[in-house]
């Protein structure tokens, strides 16, 4: 893959030392003439995740750099020795609750460093743009599933942080025609690599399968299923669950829709049908053979009963296939590499 001056197309991946952009990243190192320039400043990565990424690419195709989004010293001066064909922004804050207590720190580093590398983009005519958001920006929409076009109305600062970036990209867009950007919207992203050499490390975790996973290894005493009576067939709220490579597998879908010359647009990323708290909890009780404590809680404040999506679009427009959408496979990628976190320590 050649940019027009027949050189090897450059993307900038922010954040990708984090759980999604190294598995993005892998899956670039099989594109060939492909550069990647990483840069994370490893609040939330893994840093070990990037000596693995260095692996797979011959070193001139490949470098991480130790970089603060935050910087917009440091990150111009990068735009202006790279000359780069496209950007893959991962780099967030992702805690929904922290973001209750302090929006200005998801606000500065979701929607501020956003609009700061989208103007960067801009400037130094990098055309192609492809942004993480989320489910959340939908908040609690009461018709399932959901599609590109249902109303967004996030019901928390990480949420709505996503959508101001989203927000600042399509204006971006509309007044430079040719910067052109995808948006993947991305329900609830679980699993690993298929050889366990990479996966999901946040610092502080929150989503569900690890957390539950984490009871079956001992790391936690008992999983809390907050709230049993939610109108679903077994009281629990139902997520679509992704798994990361099928995730990973949509950006490259997206990088090729960009450099084929399509619109901007926004797309959902899910598969379209979810599973109950209850049933990952079985299913995880079942991979890993351990019957762990489970205890019922009140429901927490704006958890919706269902958040499905509707991925039509993706499928029909990208031709996105995703191929891991296997409840159990993704329980039993997550429990490998959890029993391969504990083991070194992390
Ligand atoms: N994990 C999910 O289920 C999920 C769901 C929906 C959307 N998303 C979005 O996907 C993206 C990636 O999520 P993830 O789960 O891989 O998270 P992650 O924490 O593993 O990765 C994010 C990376 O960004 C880096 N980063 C954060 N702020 C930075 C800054 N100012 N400068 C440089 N690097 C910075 C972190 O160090 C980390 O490596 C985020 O934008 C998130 O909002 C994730």
């Amino acid at each position: 893959m050649q940019n027009k001056e027949n050189e090897p197309m450059h993307i900038l991946v922010t954040g990708g030392a984090g759980y999604i952009g190294s598995h993005v990243v892998r899956q670039l190192s099989q594109m060939q003439d492909i550069k990647i320039t990483v840069i994370d400043n490893l609040c939330g990565g893994y840093f070990d995740s990037i000596s693995e990424l260095k692996l797979l690419f011959q070193s001139d195709r490949f470098e991480f750099l130790n970089v603060d989004l935050n910087d917009f010293g440091r990150v111009e001066e990068l735009f202006k020795d790279s000359k780069f064909d496209g950007v893959i922004h991962f780099a967030a804050h992702l805690q929904v609750g922290e973001s209750v207590l302090n929006p200005l720190k998801y606000y500065m580093n979701n929607t501020v460093n956003t609009t700061h590398l989208i103007h960067m983009c801009q400037k130094y005519e990098v055309n192609k743009f492809i942004f993480s958001s989320t489910a959340a920006v939908y908040g609690e929409p009461s018709k399932m599933p959901i599609r590109e076009t249902t109303p967004t109305a996030p019901i928390n600062p990480y949420g709505m942080s996503k959508l101001m970036s989203e927000l600042v990209l399509q204006d971006a867009a509309r007044a430079n025609q040719d910067f052109k950007y995808v948006i993947l919207r991305y329900f609830n992203v679980a699993g690993a690599s298929m050889d366990n050499s990479i996966g999901e490390c946040h610092i502080h975790e929150t989503h569900l399968i690890p957390l539950i996973v984490h009871a079956a290894i001992g790391k936690r005493e008992k999983i809390m299923m907050f709230g049993a009576d939610y109108p679903t067939p077994d009281g629990s709220c139902i997520r679509d669950y992704v798994h990361v490579e099928d995730l990973a597998s949509a950006h490259i879908q997206a990088w090729h829709y960009l450099n084929e010359g399509h619109e901007s647009d926004v797309f959902n990323c899910g598969y379209g049908h979810g599973y109950s708290v209850k049933e990952v909890i079985d299913m995880v009780k079942r991979v890993s053979g351990v019957n762990f404590k489970v205890e019922i809680a009140l429901r927490r404040e704006g958890d919706p009963a269902e958040l499905i999506a509707d991925n039509l679009k993706i499928k029909n427009i990208m031709g996105w296939k995703p191929k891991y959408d296997d409840l159990e496979l993704i329980c039993k990628n997550a429990l490998n590499w959890e029993q391969k976190m504990t083991k070194k320590g992390t």
